[in-house]
């Protein structure tokens, strides 16, 4: 796909099916789904946003593209309201990991089958892929990119209706079923990851708090890591 976006939305948009009947929760400025447009990866979408700010920068935007005919922009809370409207892929980006799983949680027809889920969590990735596996959606695809210095990972999601329990360690590395894109950002994401909890499991022993699950879990990171070099 030509790229007009920056390379989070990128992984984002690659995971969109082509013709999919689209809609984007939590749109902003709508960059996702004009980009779509412009791919003919798909031919109309919905354009959903909680706050009335941002869906008026979305229908500027699409406006000054000439392509405000080709989506519609809905105030509103999450993607409940989207039901019975044929929706087959839903892009939740930009947002926490608890909201996007909280958006999911609230919305049962994202479980039918055939709806592709792209879930782009800006922070507690772990509480997402722990949420996912619990309620039976399985990550297909994680997709990872370096945009402006820093890491992401972006999702595709189906339900399948096997709910497990995941490990810590797999709630931050992923399911090793899922294929995994941007092998090196994937890396360098998950050094930071260890580097981070390495800071907090510091903090932790000088205040003199219990510290074994967090070193039990720093080893596991290490060990995976150290296998994949
Ligand atoms: C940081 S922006 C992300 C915009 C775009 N999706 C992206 O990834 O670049 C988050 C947007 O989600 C919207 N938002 C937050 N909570 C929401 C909810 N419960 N339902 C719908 N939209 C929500 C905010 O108003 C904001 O426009």
């Amino acid at each position: 796909m030509k790229s007009a976006l920056n390379a989070r939305l990128l992984s984002a948009a690659e995971l969109v099916r082509q013709d999919a009947t689209f809609a984007d929760i939590g749109t902003d400025h709508a960059y996702l789904p004009l980009f779509l447009l412009d791919a003919g990866r798909i031919s109309y979408a919905y354009c959903c946003d909680i706050n009335e700010g941002p869906l008026d920068s979305a229908r500027r935007n699409a406006e000054e593209r000439g392509r405000a005919d080709k989506l519609s922009f809905i105030l509103t809370d999450g993607a409940t309201v989207l039901a019975g409207r044929g929706i087959t892929d839903y892009a939740i980006c930009g947002m926490g990991g608890e909201l996007i799983a909280d958006i999911i949680d609230r919305a049962p027809h994202l479980r039918d089958g055939g709806v592709n889920l792209i879930l782009q969590p800006m922070s507690r990735q772990e509480k997402l892929r722990t949420y996912l596996a619990s309620s039976g959606f399985k990550i297909i695809t994680e997709s990872y990119s370096l945009d402006a210095g820093k890491y992401y990972v972006c999702m595709q999601t189906v339900f399948d209706g096997k709910g497990r329990e995941i490990s810590d360690l797999e709630a931050i590395v992923g399911s090793p079923d899922s294929r995994f894109v941007g092998d090196e950002c994937r890396r360098a994401y998950l050094q930071g990851k260890l580097r981070s909890l390495s800071r907090a499991h510091a903090g932790k022993l000088e205040a003199g708090t219990d510290t074994a699950a967090e070193a039990e879990l720093i080893d596991s990171l290490k060990a995976y890591l150290g296998k994949r070099e």
